[in-house]
């Protein structure tokens, strides 16, 4: 009577608020209907809701039946099509009591079938309509495959390029990044993450991922709460406020406790401070690691501990299924704190629109795809024109860039010839067989007014130790290094310009990569130095998923442009630039350090009791000696074929009232012969404060496009929130006093004035 009572009440609940895909979740319905569906369900049952499991394909697929029968697990990851997840479905919602359906998760990062660049990549665009594009598109073909949820984005703050996973992130900087993640949430979610055409954002790595001990994945973190809060958690409030609705608990500890069972970082900060009311997820295993971590005996207390810190549903290990029971029936877990946790799991499922229909975005047999991997189902045009964006050009010598579409280019590298490299990390469902690489985009684009020679010179790297650690993800030409390097000298003498694309292998960036040098790998360095000794004009263009440390390349190349991993149009993208049919006008996101050993290198750093002032004295000044100081390029930095040209800063006043704003204006001019685009950005120091301050902050950016010759003002305002920041009390305030605004086309060189906050 009961189940058909709660089936009855779903039905008219859902007739009522969430009949058409546009309309939004009533909230009054939506929690009527929980706590009766909550009401109905067993502990058993509430328990296996709390469980995401693993969709493996083959051997243990039977497993997974049984435990969806058996109502034990809520969500799934990893299913690889419409039609499997549909079978998977069809057992929760036909053959389980309460019908309760599944939601599907994946890592949708950087696109799904069309691959866009790496996040970082994106980043470097500076340009939020086009990392918009990126995400719908994502949402929408992810969607197309049943997808519900993606493990996305990912705002970790990444200062540390030895971390692998700086390639997974927004760069180094908090307000660049809490911006792109409003707009990468919006766009995944659409105005709500109920349409089918949209996914739901859980937002990862909460929190200070990034910050691990010497950039070594998976490391503890240890931080000061004034860090904490200034630059680590806005990204993730600022997520949350674009209607970021669940959350991934990182796998790291933060002053020895475990995020995953981090009672003040799960429920003062995130619950209480923040009223955050959404989902937490656990990452991969994070509840049995708790073991590990040294903080529980065994996976009983693992799982008690999590449950009680407010971890709703765990992600890779089964022991909330097992152990949660148990744990409630002993006492030492609440059932509020069960019945907590699967309301928020039986929430996100409401919002994604799953007890409306539970095939939402699983669609019916019959509208499956008869090719999965059709190229019919790409986005190819808006891929490249995202990927083109990303590009940042570092070097410019004698305009050698843009070449000429005649003449013979010799395309020498391990990664110009490989598409597999060109997805770069977590590439979803990208297939390589469908991407551009730098070779078939430059033969297009010459077509047969010019002639491609090609040799790859080298292997990505000759360590015996990266090669058994990254196995079959690297292709190893057995030849001789030496040979190799010949060939493409052989290849560079017969041509007019040498095209080298150097740098890191897919695999070489990404989680589980970090690295202890930011050298180029292998022999890819004594390559361009051959290359260089041809005295052919040389063009560098590096490819790789962190900053790496290239000053010697850079003396030798002519030029060089930083390409990231620009997806499955990255080709086509690159050699839309280097042929000049597009004008780069990327930004780094991330400071591009001399050597490893300058670490840490991020531009907002504090200016210590004794800083190096350029032209004075280095000793006893705060600086490494055997190296020049300064970043190798510094944050925000990149060329175009064109050249711009700023005005002083114009301000409205230098007297600003705590409720006033401040215009502060610079006029931009093409001063160039081509049209381009650049990136406006504003700085803003406080010069004395009741703590020491950064030496600058971004507190805004405008991507501008101006014509050759064409002038434009650009304005930014500045008001009282503009200047808040977390004093040693946690209070987010506004000093009065002195501020030194600046406005620049990177981070390094700025126009400044002063103004003082009332
Ligand atoms: C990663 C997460 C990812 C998860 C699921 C974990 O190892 O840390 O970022 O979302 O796996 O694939």
């Amino acid at each position: 009577m009961k189940i058909i009572y709660v089936l009855a009440l779903l039905i008219s609940l859902q007739m009522s608020s969430v009949g058409a895909e546009t309309l939004p979740a009533n909230q009054p319905d939506k929690e009527m209907f929980i706590a009766h569906l909550l009401g109905e369900m067993t502990l058993e049952e509430k328990v296996g809701q709390l469980t995401m499991s693993y969709d493996t394909e083959h051997a243990k697929k039977p497993e997974l039946f049984r435990l969806i029968s058996a109502g034990q697990t809520g969500a799934i990851i990893g299913t690889l099509s419409r039609a499997a997840g549909r079978e998977l479905q069809d057992v929760a919602v036909q053959h389980t009591r309460l019908k309760i359906p599944l939601f599907f998760g994946f890592d949708v990062i950087h696109g799904y079938r069309t691959i866009f660049p790496i996040d970082l990549g994106l980043a470097a665009s500076w340009d939020v309509d086009a990392i918009a594009t990126s995400a719908r598109i994502a949402a929408q073909e992810a969607s197309a495959d049943g997808v519900d949820m993606t493990f996305a984005p990912m705002v970790d703050i990444s200062r540390d390029p030895r971390w692998g996973r700086v390639a997974e992130s927004f760069g180094e900087d908090t307000y660049l990044v809490s911006r792109i993640a409003e707009v990468v949430v919006s766009a995944f979610q659409g105005p709500l993450p109920i349409a089918s055409d949209r996914i739901m954002a859980c937002v990862k790595h909460f929190a200070l991922y990034g910050a691990v001990e010497g950039g070594r994945d998976y490391n503890s973190v240890d931080m000061s709460p004034v860090q904490m809060y200034q630059n680590y958690l806005p990204p993730f409030q600022a997520a949350f406020g674009a209607g970021a609705d669940s959350v991934m608990i990182a796998l790291n500890s933060i002053n020895g406790v475990p995020a995953t069972s981090n009672v003040w970082l799960l429920q003062e900060v995130l619950r209480r401070e923040w009223r955050f009311n959404g989902m937490t997820l656990g990452d991969f295993g994070g509840i049995s690691q708790l073991v590990d971590h040294g903080v529980a005996a065994n996976r009983r207390e693992a799982s008690g501990e999590a449950i009680r810190a407010g971890l709703d549903m765990s992600l890779g290990d089964p022991f909330y299924g097992v152990e949660l029971e148990g744990l409630v029936k002993s006492g030492e877990t609440s059932q509020t704190q069960i019945d907590n946790a699967v309301r928020n799991v039986l929430a996100t499922k409401y919002d994604m629109g799953l007890f409306d229909d539970p095939y939402r975005r699983l669609g019916r047999a019959s509208e499956d795809p008869s090719e999965i991997d059709a190229e019919s189902r790409l986005h190819r045009s808006q891929a490249r024109d995202v990927a083109r964006k990303t590009l940042v050009l570092l070097k410019n010598k004698d305009k050698l860039l843009p070449l000429k579409k005649h003449g013979t280019i010799a395309l020498i590298g391990p990664l110009a010839k490989n598409p597999v490299d060109m997805l770069g990390s977590w590439s979803a469902r990208g297939v390589a067989s469908q991407v551009v690489t730098v070779y078939d985009g430059l033969a297009t684009a010459l077509g047969n007014q010019g002639s491609l020679l090609y040799a790859q010179g080298a292997n990505v790297t000759d360590s015996t130790e990266v090669i058994d650690y990254l196995g079959d993800a690297l292709v190893i030409d057995p030849r001789p290094e030496t040979a190799m390097i010949d060939e493409a000298v052989k290849a560079a003498a017969q041509a007019d310009v040498v095209v080298a694309v150097l740098g890191e292998s897919k695999g070489m960036s990404g989680e589980a990569a970090s690295r202890t040098s930011l050298d180029l790998p292998g022999r890819q360095s004594q390559l361009l130095t051959a290359l260089k000794a041809t005295g052919k004009p040389l063009v560098l263009v590096l490819m790789n998923g962190r900053p790496l440390s290239v000053g010697a390349e850079q003396d030798q190349a002519d030029a060089v442009l930083e390409t990231w991993f620009s997806g499955t149009e990255g080709g086509n993208a690159i050699a839309d630039v280097l042929f000049g049919d597009y004008n780069p006008s990327g930004k780094l996101p991330i400071t591009f350090p001399r050597s490893v050993g300058q670490i840490p290198s991020y531009y907002n750093h504090l200016n210590t009791g004794r800083p190096f002032v350029p032209g004075h004295s280095r000793t006893f000044s705060s600086l490494y000696y055997d190296q020049l100081d300064g970043p190798l390029y510094p944050f925000g930095y990149g060329l175009s074929y064109t050249d711009f040209s700023l005005s002083d800063v114009t301000l409205s006043t230098t007297a600003l009232s705590r409720d006033g704003a401040l215009d502060a204006s610079v006029r931009v001019k093409n001063t160039g012969q081509r049209d381009g685009a650049t990136v406006v950005q504003l700085y803003i120091q406080q010069v004395l404060g009741s703590i020491s301050r950064p030496v600058k902050e971004l507190k805004g950016f405008q991507k501008i496009r101006l014509k050759a010759g064409e002038e434009k003002t650009v304005h930014f305002t500045v008001d009282e929130d503009s200047l808040k920041f977390y004093n040693a009390e946690l209070k987010y305030v506004a000093e009065p006093g002195a501020f030194n605004l600046q406005i620049g086309l990177d981070s390094q060189y700025v126009k400044q004035r002063s103004f003082q906050l009332l």
